[in-house]
């Protein structure tokens, strides 16, 4: 059984993309930390990361019927996407957002969140960390 951990624009520069805001873990490194989680608690996670809006949203479709539970961070996409919503609203697992920087420390335009309207928790301002802290909390979800 497969956690989907989707994660949308500029996160291929994690690490290296305004290490002020967002640390110097990388997308390889929070793969890892993810992945025992998940492991121990006996399931599989497939991380992806794209730059394209149409990308995530047919990941997502794949994840209807291959995923047990999302976990996404749909960065810059989170403020402007009714179609990452709706493509979400297809899913029937449970859906966890996660955003490494405490969006609502920061410019209004990132204090609304479309995805929040179908996640069953957010998870914000906990680094990188926060991706592990969300698939520990999709294992419990999904008990
Ligand atoms: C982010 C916060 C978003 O506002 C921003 O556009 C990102 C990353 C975060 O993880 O803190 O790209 O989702």
């Amino acid at each position: 059984e497969t956690i989907y951990i989707l994660n949308g624009p500029n996160l291929n520069l994690l690490g290296k993309r305004q290490p002020e805001i967002y640390g110097y873990d990388t997308l390889a490194d929070v793969e890892a930390a993810c992945a025992e989680v998940a492991e121990a608690a006996g399931y599989a996670i497939r991380l992806l990361q794209s730059n394209w809006e149409g990308q995530i949203i047919d990941w997502i479709h794949e994840a209807r019927n291959d995923a047990v539970g999302i976990v996404i961070n749909p960065a810059a996409f989170t403020h402007t996407s009714v179609a990452v919503l709706d493509a979400l609203n297809t899913f029937e697992g449970p859906v966890l957002e996660v955003h490494i920087s405490n969006v609502h420390k920061r410019e209004a335009f990132r204090h609304h969140s479309y995805v929040s309207l179908r996640a069953d928790g957010v998870i914000a301002g906990f680094g990188t960390e926060g991706y592990a802290l969300a698939v520990r909390r999709m294992v419990s979800l999904l008990g």
